[in-house]
């Protein structure tokens, strides 16, 4: 069995100038990140916003942001979120950067950033789910499950529809 801790892993390149990330829940927009994850996103069509907003108050949130000029305004694009008990076990999601900003490195920016955060530092584990991002969430360290068989799950996929319509 190899006991050997994990970090440093790997950390994210530079960003372009104008872009950067925040753990600041005071800067997201929650009305963008509803609006990506209801109609873009493969994994939460249909998410209502207070489902959204819940999420992001209980959860440690990155945003990537843009300013466009020096001294202007930042505008988010892109996000993520962890779910963590802050001591044991995080949960990355939500991972998203806009059309217009990807292929600068801003997820692997975000993915450092959670995995860098002061609060998910010294972790057991950490997990995610991803359709076809592997080969991003691999320079981090992450692998496939080691023992499947031992994972288990319960997911009710239709419950932002039903609850969207109540
Ligand atoms: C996946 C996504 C977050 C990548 O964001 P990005 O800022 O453009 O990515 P980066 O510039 O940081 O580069 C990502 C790296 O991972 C690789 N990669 C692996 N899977 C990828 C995927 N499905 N999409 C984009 N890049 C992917 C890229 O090739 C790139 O590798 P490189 O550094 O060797 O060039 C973005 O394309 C996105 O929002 N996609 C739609 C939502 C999504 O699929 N989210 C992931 C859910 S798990």
């Amino acid at each position: 069995m190899n006991a050997a801790p994990l970090g440093p892993l790997s950390s994210a390149p530079p960003l372009p100038p104008g872009y950067l990330v925040s753990a600041d829940p005071a800067w997201l927009d929650l009305p963008l990140i509803h609006a990506y994850l209801a109609r873009e996103s493969y994994w939460a069509p249909s998410i209502p916003p207070e489902t959204v907003r819940r999420s992001i108050a209980n959860s440690v949130c990155l945003g990537a942001y843009h300013q466009s000029m020096p001294g202007g305004p930042p505008r988010q694009v892109g996000f993520a979120r962890v779910i963590s008990d802050r001591a044991t076990f995080a949960y990355l999601c939500d991972v998203f950067v806009l059309p217009d900003h990807r292929g600068k490195g801003l997820s692997k920016a975000l993915v450092a950033a959670a995995l860098g955060h002061p609060e998910l530092l010294g972790l057991r584990r950490w997990m995610l789910v991803t359709k076809d991002a592997q080969s991003l969430y691999a320079r981090f360290g992450f692998v496939k499950p080691v023992e499947p068989d031992r994972y288990m799950e319960r997911v009710d996929r239709d419950i932002y529809r039903r609850q969207n319509q109540a």
